[in-house]
């Protein structure tokens, strides 16, 4: 069976490696929806207001949306439907780029990078890339479509601005100094796009592995098919595709820098019956020789974390047989 499932044609039962044990299949299609998602209007006229805003739902939920995020429509469309013409290119252009070597600056892989070990499978392929300096690595991404390193590279340096404008009113709404999110602790941005093709029985396989985002910061732009899935007082709400807002999670190393203020959401994707479903993962993570720490203006008494390099925490991470990111931190954590 081909690897990629964007490869696939007439699926018409779920293979057998992607079905998952009762416990952790999501069991039924329907899922309540999030109905409080903050939703974050960035053009309001009382900047004060809208930082406070956006540290109230870092603290509060770990999640909000933005809109008149100044990511312009039109271009979300255009890259959300370069990415849908892409994961229809033939099969032989798309394997050209299979890679599961985290190294590698532009790779398609399908389920996880541990695709070749693992029992089962998720719903899944992805395309990674990094994007900046975009002079850098911009000759690496796909040249299939035809026009999708001019789309994509107006989308990343346009995303790209806002990460900064929300780590800076971060920044602000925590009395941080300026320009603290910026150099290493941002330096690495990629661009990581799913694809699921529909899914004969959605409620036996997933989409994507529960997860904690183990970055700094990341910004999610789904189209309008819904999937995502954040876990709440034990339970798994969806939350509603919008296809011109923008969700933003703080990752794991925000929570870090916040002193454990910062909540970073725990969350999975289901798949859908009928429809494809394709999202925009914006990442912003620390280099590895980067020193995360709790910021010495949010301590006061013991810092909650001790100091450790990004590095370390992706050698944590990545040792443990479930790579759970939220577990890795614990490593990290002074005794109370
Ligand atoms: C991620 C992620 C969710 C989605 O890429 O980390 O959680 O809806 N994606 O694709
Ligand atoms: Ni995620």
């Amino acid at each position: 069976m081909e690897i990629l499932i964007s490869n696939w044609s007439d699926v018409e039962s779920v293979p057998k490696t992607y079905i998952f044990p009762p416990e952790s299949r999501p069991g039924k299609l329907e899922f309540p929806i999030f109905n409080d998602t903050p939703l974050i209007d960035l053009a309001h006229n009382h900047p004060d207001d809208t930082i406070k805003q956006v540290v109230r739902a870092c603290q509060e939920f770990g999640f909000f949306q933005v809109l008149n995020h100044g990511v312009c429509e039109n271009l979300m469309d255009d890259t959300m439907n370069m990415y849908k013409e892409f994961f229809k290119l033939p099969g032989e252009y798309k394997t050209k780029f299979y890679s599961n070597d985290i190294h590698k600056s532009c790779r398609i892989y399908s389920s996880t990078l541990s695709y070749d070990t693992e029992e089962l499978h998720y719903w899944r392929d992805n395309l990674t890339h990094r994007c900046h300096p975009l002079e850098e690595y911009i000759q690496f991404w796909p040249d299939k479509p035809t026009k999708y390193r001019e789309v994509v590279g107006e989308y990343s340096i346009a995303t790209r601005k806002l990460l900064y404008k929300i780590l800076d009113m971060i920044c602000k709404g925590l009395g941080l100094n300026s320009g603290y999110f910026e150099g290493e602790l941002s330096k690495t941005h990629m661009l990581s796009v799913n694809h699921h093709i529909p899914c004969p029985d959605p409620s036996l396989t997933l989409g994507m592995p529960v997860h904690s985002d183990p970055n700094l910061i990341t910004l999610l732009h789904q189209c309008d098919v819904p999937g995502l899935q954040i876990l709440q007082d034990g339970q798994w709400i969806g939350v509603h595709p919008d296809p011109h807002a923008i969700i933003v999670i703080p990752g794991l190393q925000l929570k870090v820098i916040s002193n454990d203020r910062f909540i970073t959401p725990v969350h999975r994707v289901v798949t859908h019956p009928k429809e494809a479903r394709t999202t925009i993962g914006v990442f912003l993570s620390p280099s590895p020789e980067s020193l995360i720490k709790p910021a010495t203006a949010l301590v006061h008494n013991e810092p909650v974390f001790r100091a450790f390099t990004y590095l370390e925490f992706f050698k944590a991470f990545t040792a443990g047989a479930k790579c759970d990111a939220q577990l890795a931190l614990n490593h990290f954590r002074n005794k109370p």
